[in-house]
């Protein structure tokens, strides 16, 4: 029996890979943005190790949430799962960050470094990674006109980075990032051609699985087989461009080796 960290397990495929890996006997640990949003949780709140809270576009949050993780104790697995689509605008969190970057990149990256470090690491991403070359001069949307679907893409090969930069330098954990495909969720919308339980598969295997094909680190994954991702994502370069960018922004360091 493992113990697993999701985020974002409100609602979607964090709230699937919860359901699908608390069935098969493990240990779940929750993530709600707010209290309020705890209720959404339902019965699967009873059957697992509890609900962290936090918003996740607040850096004080997202270190609460690191701190209320460890005092939990060490998890066997992460899936950083929550994230967001296109927003109608760039928006600015408490620390001034555009709201994609911070939800979808700077809180798995601050989480990353902040939380013990587990067995396994898991990372969302999307096939639309790949329109998201070229992001490092201006991360924080600073200085181009908003672009939403650029700006989620960009998101999206941040994270295959951020999960190969660890397969990299943290060679005990198995870190590996993960494409869902379309699905049917609030974010996916109804016309999306893959169901829930498809779309959570992968990354809960992941996380528990021990069978060979599951313990390896550095891939890109979608549907349970391995797939190229974006060379950018694999280039040892722009992993640690990005990372000395994450911690500058986040004023978070993560840890070398
Ligand atoms: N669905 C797809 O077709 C698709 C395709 C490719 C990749 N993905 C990726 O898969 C992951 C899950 O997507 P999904 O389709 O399950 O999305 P979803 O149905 O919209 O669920 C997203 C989850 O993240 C939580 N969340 C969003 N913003 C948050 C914040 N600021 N603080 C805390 N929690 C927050 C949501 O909380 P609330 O319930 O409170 O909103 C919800 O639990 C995402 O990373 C997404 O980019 C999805």
């Amino acid at each position: 029996m493992a113990t697993i960290f999701i985020t974002g397990s409100t609602d979607g495929l964090g709230r699937a890979a919860a359901q699908s890996l608390a069935d098969q006997g493990h240990r779940v640990l929750l993530h709600a943005r707010s209290a309020g949003r705890t209720g959404a949780i339902g019965e699967l709140a009873s059957r697992s190790a509890g609900i962290v809270v936090g918003d996740l576009a607040r850096a004080a949050d997202v270190r609460s949430i690191a701190d209320q993780v460890n005092a939990i104790g060490r998890m066997d697995a992460i899936i950083h799962n929550a994230g967001v689509y296109t927003r109608p605008g760039r928006g600015a969190t408490p620390g001034g960050h555009a709201e994609t970057l911070a939800i979808n990149t700077l809180a798995p990256y601050m989480l990353t470094a902040l939380i013990e470090r587990p067995g396994r690491l898991v990372y969302l991403s999307s096939g639309l990674h790949r329109g998201g070359e070229g992001s490092l001069d201006d991360l924080d949307w600073k200085k181009r006109a908003w672009d939403s679907a650029k700006a989620y893409a960009e998101s999206k090969l941040h994270v295959v980075a951020l999960a190969f930069t660890l397969a990299r330098r943290w060679p005990k954990v198995l870190s590996n990032a993960v494409d869902p495909g379309w699905v049917r969720t609030k974010m996916g919308g109804a016309a999306a051609p893959v169901d829930l339980d498809t779309g959570q598969r992968t990354q809960a295997w992941l996380a528990v699985s021990e069978d060979p094909a599951a313990l390896v680190s550095g891939r890109y994954w979608h549907h349970l087989a391995q797939q190229q991702p974006a060379s950018e994502a694999a280039d040892p370069e722009f992993q640690d461009e990005l990372i000395e960018k994450l911690g500058r922004l986040t004023g978070v360091e993560l840890p070398q080796v």
